[in-house]
């Protein structure tokens, strides 16, 4: 389910320039944990930081082209689109990001969105 910028609130994440490259970052806001990736293309991605398969830590994982490898049973997932690839199935929620005077913002469901 996409959210829309006007129920999102954007939170200062980190800066880009010090956010590796092909490395996961965790955030966290209000008890929602994100894991933030710059891929080398120079593009941001943040999804859900635990895999639906046993909960493995996203932001632990191996990072190939725009794919994320969960590092506890190497299911792969879509940084995109948050789905798991075949063979496996499954997903994981999907944030916005943007970067403003040299800051990582993550788009948040508003804490309404956030607790139901
Ligand atoms: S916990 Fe991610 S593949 Fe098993």
């Amino acid at each position: 389910m996409s959210v829309k910028e006007e129920q999102m609130v954007w939170v200062q994440a980190v800066s880009y320039e010090e956010l590796a490259v092909n490395t996961g970052k965790t955030i966290r806001y209000q008890g929602v944990e994100v894991a933030l990736f710059k891929l080398s293309s120079g593009k941001l991605h943040a999804i859900q930081n635990r895999c639906p398969h046993k909960e493995g830590v996203l932001a632990e994982g191996i990072v190939c082209d725009d794919h994320v490898f969960c590092p506890l049973h190497d299911r792969k997932i879509h940084l995109p689109s948050g789905l798991v690839q075949l063979p496996d199935t499954g997903c994981v929620q999907t944030y916005s990001t943007k970067v403003q005077d040299g800051l990582v913002f993550i788009g948040f469901p508003k804490t309404e969105e956030l607790a139901s």
